[in-house]
């Protein structure tokens, strides 16, 4: 991870291979950055050769400053009209500077902040949560997946520092805050994303108990972890039926952090930890099956979720659950037609082995009961049909509690990591009715995401939940800013943004 850090210096004594300096494209203030610009370099600029400065967002121009100067380069990044200018934009740019950066091999940058608290910029977010969103940008936008490669110009990440400059010492710490949050979050995404990268050779139910354990541990969780056994004992068949057809046993991962009081009700993470989703003996086509690799992202995000709420030693008790499992067909599978029964004892005809994740999501929500919760949230890879209502530009969120799905929706347009309420009417229910078990696990063509939220509410006890679908946020087929063509990390920075409000 790159070290994010804050100073307070005069600009021309920073000493870094770039400055980053932010420019707005709206004739007022895109002229007034380039007069200021033009006062700080002096003779030494040429006022032609910035003239081509629009300030539009993703857009970069490198100039080199005078000797005066400790560094070398000023890399001006467009943020797009001052108007608009929000977060996102400001996170979008962070990472847009930090990648030009790095495509430069440069190894440190430092952001100069002065646009956001003079007339050209005036928002109404905290100076801390401007900062955080650089920093992220920064972080994020650079994130690579380098474990597979053997070349070193492949592997290398020649940005290593990125330093946001404040100008006064009150600036300091508010941005010392954001740059620290920044750092904690960027450091739970990354793990999340580099979770989901793992191919299923690699990380399956035990290797994902073990990164799990010793991630949350490192930050001061306590991790418990299940084995088979002990799963077969509280007679969790959901989860022991679909890991029957693999060679790999599965695990129930528990991890906890107690941040709040004592007598406090925990909050509940609830992860889908699907290693690998061939779709067992309704097995899947063969195009594309390797994004299954990814169907774990759940857990992924309950993981870093929890190691960043440990590392930012937020006051609250947290709760993750993971069922873990790899999903494959064999003499030993489950097959079609199959009745299993829950951990509560409820009878579920599967129908299809492809829907999968539910099953293993039931067994948690049933155990999820005994911390008397104050509210379950849980995230999976559940659906093909979330993708197609949703695409990849928004989780679908079903639930039981306007509050919380308030509260969801909210932290999800801070982070931008944007939900979508899906309804649970009770007319769906029907579609999952069995002619042979209490319940089916799959409710024909229609509503496909909503028929996976409601076999899940059968699960639910009267405890507050929400279900997210991440199925489409999770797993990307091209880069933005600062995601990148993989795993997403989606679900990390949406939970520490609600879990900072409760
Ligand atoms: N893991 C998949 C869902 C998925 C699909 C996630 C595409 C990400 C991208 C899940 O286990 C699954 O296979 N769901 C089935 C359910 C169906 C059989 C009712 C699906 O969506 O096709
Ligand atoms: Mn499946
Ligand atoms: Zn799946």
């Amino acid at each position: 991870m790159i070290n994010l850090k804050a100073e307070l210096k005069d600009v021309s004594s920073i000493k870094s291979d770039a400055l980053v300096m932010f420019i707005p494209s709206d004739d007022k203030s895109n002229k007034s950055s380039k007069r200021k610009l033009e006062n700080l370099l002096g003779k030494s600029i040429s006022p032609t050769s910035i003239k081509d400065v629009t300030g539009k967002a993703g857009e970069t121009t490198v100039l080199y400053t005078p000797d005066i100067f400790a560094s070398k380069r000023i890399i001006l990044t467009g943020i797009g009209e001052s108007e608009k200018v929000n977060l996102e934009y400001i996170r979008r740019a962070g990472a847009v500077a930090a990648k030009k950066a790095q495509g430069l091999k440069l190894s440190s940058i430092a952001y100069i902040l002065d646009i956001f608290d003079n007339s050209d910029l005036k928002l109404d977010d905290s100076l801390e949560d401007i900062s955080c969103a650089i920093a992220e940008g920064a972080a994020l936008g650079i994130y690579k997946f380098p474990t597979y490669f053997s070349d070193e110009e492949q592997k290398s990440n020649p940005l290593q520092s990125a330093t946001l400059i404040a100008h006064t010492k009150k600036n300091l710490k508010e941005i010392e805050r954001g740059v620290k949050r920044a750092a904690i979050i960027s450091e739970g995404v990354y793990l999340a994303r580099d979770l989901g990268n793992t191919p299923g050779l690699d990380l399956y139910p035990e290797t994902l108990a073990a990164i799990a354990r010793n991630e949350c541990r490192k930050a001061g969780c306590k991790v418990t972890i299940f084995d088979e056994k002990k799963i077969e004992s509280l007679r969790m068949g959901g989860i022991l039926s679909v890991s029957k057809g693999s060679e790999q046993s599965p695990r129930f991962i528990i991890i906890e952090w107690n941040g709040g009081k004592r007598t406090e009700k925990p909050h509940v993470l609830v992860g889908k930890g699907i290693t690998f989703d061939t779709g067992g003996i309704s097995i899947k086509p063969s195009a594309n099956m390797g994004e299954m690799k990814m169907d774990m992202s759940g857990a992924a995000a309950v993981i870093g979720a929890m190691k960043a709420a440990a590392m930012m030693k937020l006051r609250v008790n947290l709760i993750g659950l993971i069922p873990a499992c790899e999903n494959m067909p064999s003499g030993k599978a489950i097959r079609p037609g199959d009745v299993i029964r829950i951990m509560d004892g409820t009878s579920v005809e599967v129908d299809n082995t492809d829907a999968e994740g539910r099953l293993i999501l039931a067994d948690a929500l049933v155990y999820a009961k005994r911390y008397k919760p104050k509210a379950v949230v849980d995230l999976a890879t559940l659906t093909g049909a979330c993708v197609v209502a949703l695409g990849h530009y928004a989780t679908g969120m079903m639930g039981n509690d306007e509050n919380i799905i308030e509260a969801l929706k909210a932290a999800g347009n801070r982070s931008y990591e944007r939900v979508w309420e899906l309804p649970l009417y009770d007319e769906y229910e029907k579609l999952i009715k069995s002619d042979i078990a209490d319940v089916k696990n799959v409710g024909g063509r229609w509503a496909g995401a909503i028929t996976a939220g409601w076999f899940l509410k059968k699960f639910v006890d009267n405890y507050q939940w929400v279900h997210l679908d991440i199925a489409g946020t999770a797993i990307l087929e091209e880069s933005g800013d600062y995601t990148q063509k993989g795993a997403s990390g989606v679900g990390v920075r949406l939970l520490i943004e609600w879990l900072r409000t409760v």
